[in-house]
């Protein structure tokens, strides 16, 4: 079995829930105290050991590629004036032997749509998928944890966790059975109405996925929303190879909406070197106010 070592970034929607500040900006730029989300979650596959990045991109994300790429006129600035430790900052972000390819998505067809552009970089072999904007405080990493999965079953793995029951309208959602080392994905649903919902369980923003997966991805009817959604190819998928959900540990920030995102920066901010101190006095002293 070949290492993972290829990862997908759909970055191509539309965040319109964060309008007006994606007008212009991607969503997946946003950041969370002093970091955009995408560099989280580029660091998070770095950990896990990805060293091939493929950005599905759309309309205005320029930014994300110039975030990654070189910032030589910063860079002599920063130097010039010896501020050596935000020099560092931005010269790490990738290490040498990590390499970017951007993939345009002309129109935002769905997420399904989003990573089938990605096959001619990812050819024959099983990758992941990450969406930056859930972003998963954990340790190790998420996808440390479900490559981990990947390389003792080597089954498409599935992030999933335990949502409110009334919230199955915003995921998609798996039915589950318990093998003896791994939960088995026997059936999976996108944004069930809570009455029809075959369980909480809901998938979450990363993916392992055996290279199957595109040959689904190629032939599906648009489904919910009119988009070509992930979900119902992996739901053909499971029915030619084992899918396995993966309840990963960790704690996620749906921050594709404004409360998650919010909530992000408060846990982030709180425990971040430079803010830290500073920003738990404010949230007490908000709080105090709050109940007054
Ligand atoms: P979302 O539905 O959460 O993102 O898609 P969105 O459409 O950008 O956001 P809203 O709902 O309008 O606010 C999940 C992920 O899939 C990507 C998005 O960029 C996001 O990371 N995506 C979605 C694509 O790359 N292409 C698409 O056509 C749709």
């Amino acid at each position: 079995m070949k290492p993972i070592k290829k990862v997908v970034f759909p970055v191509a929607g539309m965040g319109t829930r964060f309008l007006p500040a994606t007008k212009a900006m991607p969503k997946e730029m946003l950041p969370i105290v002093d970091k955009p989300l995408i560099q989280y979650a580029v660091e998070e596959a770095i950990e896990a050991g990805c060293t091939e990045i493929i950005f599905i991109t759309g309309r205005s994300k320029r930014s994300i590629e110039d975030h990654f790429d070189k910032a030589y006129e910063l860079e002599s600035e920063l130097a010039f004036k010896n501020k050596n430790q935000l020099l560092e900052s931005i010269q790490d972000i990738l290490p040498s032997n990590v390499s970017c390819l951007y993939i345009r998505q002309a129109e935002a067809l769905g997420l399904g749509h989003a990573v089938l552009k990605s096959l001619p970089a990812v050819g024959n072999e099983a990758f992941a998928v990450i969406l930056a904007d859930d972003l998963i405080d954990a340790q190790p990493g998420t996808l440390t944890q479900m490559i981990e999965v990947y390389n003792r079953l080597g089954n498409t793995v599935l992030g999933v966790e335990e949502v409110d029951p009334n919230e199955t309208g915003f995921y998609g959602i798996v039915e589950v059975s318990e093998e003896k080392d791994y939960l088995k994905v026997d059936s999976i649903v996108e944004k069930p109405h809570p009455d029809v919902a075959p369980s909480n369980l809901a998938v979450v923003g990363r993916y392992v996925l055996t290279p199957k997966i595109y040959e689904f991805l190629a032939t599906i009817p648009r489904g919910a929303g009119g988009e070509i959604q992930l979900t119902d190819a992996i739901a053909r998928l499971l029915q030619y190879e084992t899918v396995v959900a993966y309840p990963f540990s960790g704690k996620r920030y749906d921050c594709g909406s404004k409360i998650g995102y919010l909530e992000a920066n408060l846990a982030f901010g709180i425990k971040h070197p430079q803010t830290a101190d500073n920003f738990k006095k404010i949230v007490l002293e908000t709080a105090n106010n709050l109940q007054d």
